[in-house]
């Protein structure tokens, strides 16, 4: 199976998959590739921000989803390249990372994502990350990532979108 068929198997699995959240994971996806579409992100992040949480799709064993930022970067990183790997595995620390240095980012977080801060290691800012050539572009990310949770937002992106997204990304890596 190609990694466009994989994608498409796995976006479509997220449908009904609740975190706690207001939008299942399907809809988290879209809207968080909505949101980095109207940023004017390049292709590579509106692919990372859509795939960031594929580790939570039922096609992964449980284990894969408990640890599910490094398990999104094992999964993309060799079907589209090091940066979406990087940028989709990076959103636990940019949200730590954030926590620590923004206090009105803090407090608009969600309960869950409040409690999974907790689970995560709480606050912290890790000094190679923040040096990193992609660091900014993860920040970016993990803001498409938290106004991703909204039950009425406009499904501006679909998977088809995605998909050709994802096309392009694999063919750029091929020429
Ligand atoms: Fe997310």
């Amino acid at each position: 199976m190609d990694a466009i068929t994989e994608t498409a198997r796995l976006l479509s699995s997220l449908r009904d998959v609740w975190d706690e959240e207001a939008v299942d994971e399907l809809d988290h996806a879209l809207q968080s590739a909505a949101r980095a579409v109207d940023d004017g992100a390049d292709d590579e992040l509106v692919l990372a921000a859509a795939l960031h949480d594929i580790a939570h799709s039922p096609l992964f064993e449980a284990a894969a989803a408990e640890r599910h930022d490094q398990t999104a970067r094992e999964w993309l990183t060799p079907r589209f390249g090091e940066r979406v790997g990087w940028l989709a595995g990076q959103h636990v620390a940019a949200k730590r990372y954030l926590v620590a240095t923004d206090p009105a980012y803090g407090a608009a977080l969600t309960p869950t994502s409040l409690t999974s801060l907790q689970a995560q290691g709480g606050a912290e800012v890790e000094p190679a990350l923040v040096v990193h050539a992609w660091w900014p572009d993860a920040l970016r990310l993990r803001r498409y990532d938290d106004a991703a949770k909204d039950p009425n937002a406009d499904a501006t992106v679909t998977i088809d979108d995605v998909l050709v997204i994802a096309e392009r990304v694999a063919r750029q890596r091929e020429s």
